[in-house]
């Protein structure tokens, strides 16, 4: 059999822009160092792929994985969770894993920032920032490294970019998240000393030196470079603002230009020398790759070289740069008031102790699903409106009720005439656990399920129009039916 790429390689930047940029890091790299560079810039960049832990067991899933799909793997050196699949014969997006959200699709560097953080330094729960968190990959990441107990605010100013972010975590199954739609800069006047971390995946000029689909090279020109740089710092000011004293901020971009990196970073230090520090990237990462001192005309704070600045020549991903920063002292300035909202306007109404008693028996005789445990272990309260019930994050009701938001916590289930249906993406989240309801799909029905064809079968042993959980041959989720005469009805999200 010939093995595909994983990844079609796309088209080649035009001659001018590459040679451009080439031009401009020439002097930084040296003759030997940018002959390199160009040698790798030939070679297919592998995808990579995170595993999700609240759905699959990360000791066995790489290897079932690989052995169901044919897939050649190592490990992200720097990501207990991550995976390169340096081969396989079909798109690793095209499984039934991946629809059901056990793993996310990311290119290595971008596993970094997150990783960067130290968790045992943060509180048991911590309440995290994303500040421009759009689609959500480094959200997803936090989510995880954070056990999904704490809250992560997933931020991003773009409103057409709010949707994307929302389905990921929704695919992620991810509860103790909100997600709204200000200005980064909204959050440092307005809720000053309140996160214990915050992550500032910057918008940048994406010069990472490594064409990918998702990052073709174009050219850009100084003032942008420095807008975006002006950009940054701004940001970034916000998110030293919005930590509180001894909590962290990783800031990350995924462009080689040192005018926005280093740059940035030591704009910062000399704006806050007694506030702000950089820290040395942890051991557990083994990654030696250091910040510039200099970009050849200017000089750097001398910290600045603790940041993590990955070539592609060096680090064998897409170009990237990330470096935490611990706060070690207030800002000066003055508040200003958060937006604000009644929260009752949501029409959001808490389940009172009968109500959640009755859905909570209900799941653990229907499904063999012990959702009492879940909302205790994770910090979470169930809230309805209308039919809908949601899980809703305490810290989000303890600290930022009157915050309007785009989307918060998880939809657990519809109350439908024919009984309590949980809810597509809380069910995939626990689809390991459930006992009962469970319809396992012939493998040759698979592809005409997914295609979204009724499976027609007669003398089930189900409830006429009881919900039912729909698995592939090897056991993954495929979704929800509906138990009608002569089918099972597909249930849509
Ligand atoms: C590099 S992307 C973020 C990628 C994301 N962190 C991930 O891992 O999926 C930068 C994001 O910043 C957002 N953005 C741009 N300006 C912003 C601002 N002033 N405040 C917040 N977000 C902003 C963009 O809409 C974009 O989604």
């Amino acid at each position: 059999m010939t093995r595909k790429k994983t990844r079609p390689q796309p088209a080649p930047a035009p001659k001018d822009v590459q040679t451009d940029a080439l031009t401009r890091y020439a002097p930084l790299l040296g003759e030997a160092g940018l002959a390199c560079l160009v040698a790798e810039q030939a070679r297919p960049l592998p995808q990579a792929l995170r595993l999700n832990p609240f759905k699959v067991d990360p000791g066995q899933a790489i290897s079932a994985l690989a052995g169901r799909y044919g897939w050649q793997v190592s490990r992200v050196p720097f990501c207990p969770l991550g995976w390169q699949v340096l081969e396989s014969p079909a798109p690793i997006s095209q499984t039934s894993e991946h629809r059901a959200g056990q793993y996310y699709i990311q290119d290595a560097a971008s596993m970094l920032p997150v990783e960067l953080f130290d968790l045992e330094k943060l509180p048991e729960r911590p309440v995290i920032l994303d500040m421009a968190a759009s689609p959500g990959g480094k959200t997803t990441h936090l989510v995880d490294r954070s056990g999904d107990v704490g809250l992560v605010i997933a931020n991003d100013a773009s409103p057409s970019r709010l949707q994307a972010l929302r389905i990921v975590l929704q695919n992620w199954g991810a509860a103790n998240t909100a997600i709204t739609g200000y200005s980064g800069d909204l959050f440092g006047q307005a809720f000053p000393e309140t996160f214990d971390a915050v992550l500032l995946d910057a918008p940048c000029s994406m010069e990472n030196l490594r064409t990918t689909e998702s990052h073709p090279m174009r050219p850009i020109s100084a003032s942008e470079r420095r807008g975006l740089a002006q950009r940054q710092l701004r940001l970034l000011e916000s998110a030293l603002r919005a930590v509180r004293p001894g909590g962290q901020i990783v800031y990350s971009t995924c462009t080689l230009a040192p005018e926005e990196d280093e740059g940035v970073l030591d704009e910062l230090m000399q704006m806050y020398p007694l506030a702000v520090q950089i820290e040395r990237p942890p051991q557990r990462l083994g990654i030696q790759a250091p910040g510039l001192e200099s970009d050849g005309v200017r000089q750097f704070h001398p910290d600045v070289t603790l940041a993590l600045r990955l070539w592609p020549h060096t680090a064998g991903t897409s170009g990237f740069f990330a470096a935490r920063l611990t706060k070690i002292d207030s800002l000066p300035g003055e508040a200003s008031q958060p937006p604000q909202r009644p929260f009752e306007k949501t029409g959001l109404a808490r389940l009172d102790t009968g109500e959640l008693e009755t859905l909570g028996n209900g799941l653990m005789d229907s499904f063999g699903l012990d959702i009492f445990s879940w909302l205790e272990e994770q910090m979470l309260t169930l809230w309805q409106r209308g039919n809908d019930v949601y899980a809703i994050p305490d810290q989000y009701m303890n600290l930022f009720a009157g915050l309007p938001y785009h989307s918060l916590g998880l939809l657990v289930g519809q109350h439908t005439p024919d009984g309590f249906y949980p809810s597509h993406d809380w069910l995939a989240r626990f689809s390991y656990a459930v006992q009962s309801q469970v319809f396992d799909l012939p493998a040759e029905f698979r592809l005409r399920w997914l295609g979204g064809e009724d499976f027609p079968v007669d003398g089930l042993p189900f409830t006429a129009r009881s919900m039912v959980m729909v698995r592939d041959e090897a056991g993954c989720f495929l979704g929800r039916g509906r138990v009608l005469p002569g089918r099972i009805k597909q249930l849509r999200r």
